[in-house]
C-alpha cells in the first residue's frame, strides 16, 4: 500500500493585485450578484466567463421553490456559454458572493458539482481555464479547473 499525496496551487491576492482582464472580468461577476434570484438563501452568486473571442457570458444563481430545481451561478454561466458560443473555449471565470449588504470576505467556494462542470468544460477545449475566486479580504486564482477537483471524472473514465 502507498500513500498518494495531492498538492494545488492556489494563487492568493488582493483585487489590486489582479492584472487588468482579471479585474475587469471581477468587476462584472460582482455586479451580476444584483440579479440573483435568491428569495430562500438570500446569499447572491455572480460569475462571469470569458470567452477566446472576448465575449462575457454571465451567469447567476438561480433558486427554486423545489430547492434543488436551481442551479448555481457558474454553473449557469457555463451553460449559457456553451449554449450560445458552443465553439469558443472559456479562459477565465471569474465568481463572487454576495450576503448580508456585502461581498463575502472571504473568496466563494464552488460546490463540487460546479467544479465537475468546470472541469469537463475545460477539457472540452483542450486548454486550461482559468477560475477566480474573489473576496473582499483575499481572492484566489487557479490556473486550471482541474486544481479545485483531483481525480476529477472525464469522459475517457467511461471507456473503462
Ligand atoms: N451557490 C452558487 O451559485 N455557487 C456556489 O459556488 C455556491 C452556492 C448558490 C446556490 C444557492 O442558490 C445559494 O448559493 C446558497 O447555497
Amino acid at each position: 500500500m502507498r500513500t498518494i499525496e495531492l498538492k494545488t496551487k492556489i494563487k492568493c491576492c488582493s483585487y489590486d493585485e489582479l492584472d487588468e482582464k482579471q479585474k475587469a472580468l471581477v468587476d462584472v461577476a460582482k455586479k451580476q450578484t444584483a440579479h440573483s434570484y435568491c428569495p430562500y438563501s438570500h446569499f447572491h452568486v455572480g460569475a462571469a466567463a470569458r470567452l477566446k473571442n472576448g465575449e462575457i457570458v454571465l451567469g447567476c444563481n438561480q433558486e427554486n421553490a423545489a430547492y434543488p430545481s436551481g442551479l448555481c451561478a457558474e454553473r449557469a454561466a457555463l451553460f449559457a456559454a456553451g449554449a450560445h458560443y458552443s465553439d469558443q473555449p472559456v479562459e477565465s471565470l471569474a465568481i463572487a458572493c454576495f450576503t448580508d449588504g456585502h461581498f463575502t470576505k472571504d473568496p466563494g467556494s464552488p460546490c463540487g458539482a460546479c467544479r465537475q462542470v468546470m472541469t469537463e468544460t475545460e477539457h472540452r477545449y483542450g486548454g486550461n481555464m482559468e477560475v477566480i475566486l474573489y473576496g473582499e479580504d483575499k481572492t484566489y486564482i487557479f490556473q486550471s479547473a482541474k486544481d479545485l477537483l483531483p481525480l476529477v471524472f472525464v469522459s475517457e473514465n467511461l471507456e473503462g
